[in-house]
């Protein structure tokens, strides 16, 4: 799919007997030119395409960087497998909490057993658990078989290693510490025709304790607001109706800009450009939430009604030796304002439970946070230990038993509280963006209302990427179903 056409036309400009260029993206591009050539004669050698397969793990940055190393692979003429039984297999991994970790060793284990049976099959391992270097050695001494391991801050150069194994036998390892630079310019193939994710910072600053993220993402870099808009608009103009802004925080966008720019004046600047129909926006810390982003959403019918706005825990001690910066009271205010001045708001969150001293006192605090919210959806997960992290040195663990039994306490409470929370809406007329065929019933479509919330109504597929007028007939708990009016 779309492919940025500076970087096809560096593509075709490459000239394979001169030197590999030094800058960027002319590099990537050269070795892009290069993998073309070889993989068109494989296929041809082979009497079929060549294939690959990306697993992705984790949030929304890794999902948008998937779609990078999508872009790299169907440029360089690969066609996408429909399992890991691909010539070339890419783990874009996740490293938020243990069972992320397990889950990849255990397909990884998996895909050793598919390539005994596949000659010349590639096995690439990238994304944030490469990062941490005992994950590193554990797949240099028990996965000898992958051919490729790279990191988060080196992601552009994937044309480059990816045309180097394919190249060559033996194991390609580059992890870098820190980011270089942020290249633009390099292909991308969407999921979605109709949305997209688009990065406007990378890394983070705030060092949660319990938190992995800023040690294998690095520190906060935002992109510039003219090449986050650009990129939107050649979106917009490739028939993208719906974006989605990504960073850890979204709220300090724009902090580390020469020129400066808020992340309320760059939410503006988006919601100006025409053709594009809806925005939304992931992570916002509730730390540096302006009121200038609450009065910007109400004003521009285009942001959702859907702010996702991570507590964590509800009790201030936790909250304090979470390093959340921020209190229980404070929260409350801020998720009561939102629901005050944005009409149709629906808020959502994030919970851990089990962190290091947490007792059954500061879970109360929590559920009464819960209720007083009232959330609309919310992830409860239970806390996991992550070595390098300051919460990992502390000395009260909690016993696992403990922490499920918590877990189940925090689950029951924002069950009660969520169930049932979309009631209110049943009977009215809505925008939904039709996303897919119904899983279940093929005559059935499914579209995500502006709040989040997905509404089955009858159709066909010619309605998806479209902006449908449906109405909420009847609520069931998390969804509903409808029909097109
Ligand atoms: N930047 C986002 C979160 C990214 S990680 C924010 O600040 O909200 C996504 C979620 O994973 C977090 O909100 C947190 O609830 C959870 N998480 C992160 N580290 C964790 C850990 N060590 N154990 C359990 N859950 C964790
Ligand atoms: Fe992790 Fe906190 Fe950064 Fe979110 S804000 S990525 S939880 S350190
Ligand atoms: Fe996981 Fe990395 Fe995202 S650790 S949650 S994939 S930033």
């Amino acid at each position: 799919m779309a492919i940025n056409e500076r970087f096809e036309q560096l593509v075709r400009e490459a000239d394979l007997n001169s030197p590999v260029p030094e800058h960027e993206p002319e590099r990537q591009a050269w070795f892009l030119a290069r993998a073309k050539t070889i993989i068109e004669k494989r296929a041809q050698e082979a009497g079929r395409k060549m294939t690959f397969r990306v697993e992705t793990f984790g949030c929304q940055m890794n999902a948008r960087d998937s779609e990078k190393i999508i872009g790299i692979l169907e440029s360089a003429g690969f066609a996408e497998a429909p399992s890991e039984d691909a010539d070339f297999l890419v783990y874009n991994t996740c490293t938020v909490r243990d069972n992320a970790d397990q889950r990849v060793f255990g397909r990884l284990g998996r895909a050793g057993h598919l390539k005994k049976n596949h000659p010349g099959m590639k096995i690439a391992v990238c994304g944030c658990m490469v990062q941490e270097k005992s994950n590193v050695e554990k797949i240099r001494r028990s996965y000898r078989f992958v051919d490729l391991v790279f990191g988060t801050h080196n992601l552009y150069r994937f044309a480059e290693y990816m045309c180097t194994c394919i190249e060559s036998d033996g194991m390609v390892v580059e992890i870098w510490d820190r980011a270089d630079r942020i290249v633009e310019a390099l292909p991308v193939a969407r999921k979605y025709p109709f949305k997209s994710g688009v990065n406007i910072t990378f890394g983070c600053n705030n060092f949660c304790s319990y938190c992995i993220v800023p040690y294998v993402r690095g520190r906060e870099r935002s992109r510039t607001p003219e090449e986050i808009i650009l990129e939107c608009e050649r979106l917009v103009n490739d028939g993208v109706v719906e974006i989605m802004l990504l960073g850890q925080n979204v709220n300090s966008y724009g902090k580390d800009l020469e020129t400066s720019c808020s992340f309320a004046e760059l939410l503006e600047r988006v919601c100006k450009i025409e053709g594009l129909k809806r925005v939304r926006f992931m992570t916002p810390h509730p730390k540096d939430f302006s009121d200038d982003v609450i009065r910007v959403v109400r004003e521009n019918e285009k942001i959702a009604r859907h702010i996702h706005l991570p507590l964590q825990s509800g009790s201030d001690r936790i909250l304090k030796r979470m390093n959340r910066r921020y209190t229980r009271d404070q929260y409350m205010a801020l998720a009561l304002k939102i629901r005050e001045q944005i009409p149709d708001v629906s808020i959502t969150t994030d919970i851990i439970v089990g962190f290091p001293g947490e007792e059954d006192c500061d879970i109360d605090d929590t559920i009464d946070v819960v209720r007083t919210v009232g959330y609309d959806n919310a992830f409860t997960f239970i806390y996991s230990k992550r070595a390098g992290t300051p919460a990992a040195n502390m000395p009260d663990q909690v016993p696992d038993s403990e922490k499920n039994r918590m877990f189940d306490r925090v689950l029951a409470a924002v069950q009660e509280t969520a169930h049932g929370r979309a009631e209110h809406l049943t009977g009215r007329v809505m925008e939904a963006l039709a996303e897919e065929i119904n899983v279940k019933d093929s005559s059935y479509i499914t579209a995500r209302l502006s709040n989040n919330m997905l509404v089955h109504v009858p159709g066909d597929p010619s309605m998806i990427g479209k902006m449908l007028q449906v109405r909420l007939d009847e609520c069931r708990g998390f969804y509903f179903f409808g029909t097109v009016v």
